[in-house]
């Protein structure tokens, strides 16, 4: 695929048999790529925030699967298969892109299987042989379906725009997907197109990836970034020249509501105070219509060594809460940009119909 302008960044990538990831734990200071070639070191480097983004952790655990079906026996693979997949879906709670990923992964191993219970019991497993090329090629299709479905966001979230400034917050950049990235793939569409006066950017506390992720990545790519410490978001709204806030999101629910990024739910409230728009920016991928409403998504709870600057503090007696995801409830969202369209106002009814299901009662029944 062609990359675009402004797009010269890829995080997670599928060479010579391995996993590379671009260790965003290093970044903006130390430019280095880890080379991983077991399922169970893709699955703690997911943990670990080696690689994070909801979709860019989805695609690592694609790759991570294929990585499983070449080091398990062969003799046995379909039950040593198993764990290793558990333990990647166990990575991290909050993204359903890894679980959708897994899903897909799971569908070939399924199809496999039920190909090799119809061949001839006397011939080789027909499965065993398919089975490395087969997970090979739908990670790479995940892989790419993930980068077209950002540079039609892109077109399509930046037609929103009005040429006044836009602020975002986290990374959802190249390095939280497959490349170009969510709100940041809008945000490049825009800038190229003359449709955004200024980029502002949070820093995003406490982990930083809007001062240490965002900030290097729009510098790579030629966009000038402007950062604000996360508190200063209501004096920037405040100020008018902002015309969108732009984020990307972990999970949809049902109903249109969204966990990103702990700090999304302040935005969306001042947004709406100060009469700024607020755009969400997720793949399909992302939508979770098994999950009804942001009161049932997971939030993941990070250590307190996040937060604590200081050992002192510890030593101290200091307790943390540190949940890196909010929900922001469907009703403070303008746009929910999708590769399918953009819904305006997402509520329950409109998400059902964008992926074409039937509604009954208020809950999801089956295609239409
Ligand atoms: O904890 P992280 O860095 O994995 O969180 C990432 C975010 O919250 C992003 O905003 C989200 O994944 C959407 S970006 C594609």
């Amino acid at each position: 695929m062609t990359a675009r302008v402004h797009d010269r960044i890829r995080a997670v990538l599928w060479h010579q048999n391995r996993v590379r990831l671009l260790d965003q734990r290093r970044l903006p200071d130390t430019i280095d790529y880890l080379d991983l070639a077991r399922c169970d070191e893709v699955a703690q480097a997911i943990t670990d925030m080696v690689v994070r983004g909801a979709p860019a952790i989805g695609i690592a655990a694609a790759y991570g699967v294929v990585l499983a079906a070449r080091t398990c026996a062969a003799s046995d693979w379909r039950r040593a298969i198993e764990p290793d997949m558990e333990r990647l879906a166990a990575a991290r709670p909050t993204a359903v892109n890894l679980h959708w990923a897994i899903a897909r992964m799971r569908a070939v191993i399924d199809r496999l299987n039920r190909d090799a219970a119809r061949a001839d019991s006397t011939m080789p497993d027909p499965a065993m042989s398919d089975l490395g090329h087969e997970l090979l090629a739908e990670a790479r299709r995940i892989h790419e379906e993930d980068i077209a479905a950002n540079y039609r966001m892109g077109e399509l979230g930046a037609a929103l725009l009005d040429g006044n400034s836009v602020l975002t917050h986290c990374n959802t950049g190249s390095l939280a997907t497959g490349g170009y990235g969510t709100a940041l793939g809008v945000i490049r569409n825009g800038f190229h197109a003359g449709r955004i006066a200024k980029v502002y950017a949070d820093e995003t506390r406490p982990w930083l990836q809007g001062a240490r992720l965002t900030a290097w990545e729009l510098v790579q790519d030629g966009i000038p970034v402007t950062l604000l410490c996360d508190a200063a978001a209501a004096s920037l709204l405040r100020q008018g020249d902002v015309g969108w806030v732009i984020v990307g999101a972990d999970r949809v629910a049902a109903n249109g509501d969204v966990a990103n990024k702990i700090g999304t739910y302040n935005l969306a409230i001042n947004a709406r105070h100060h009469g700024v728009k607020f755009m969400v920016v997720a793949p399909t991928s992302t939508i979770d219509l098994a999950t009804a409403s942001g009161d049932d998504i997971d939030i993941e709870y990070r250590d307190a060594g996040e937060m604590l600057s200081s050992r002192a503090l510890s030593e101290h007696g200091v307790a943390v809460w540190n949940p890196v995801f909010d929900i922001t409830p469907a009703e403070l969202i303008d746009a929910l940009v999708t590769e399918r369209g953009v819904l305006h106002r997402p509520d329950r009814a409109k998400l059902a119909a964008l992926l074409r299901l039937r509604q009954k009662n208020g809950a999801i029944t089956a295609p239409l």
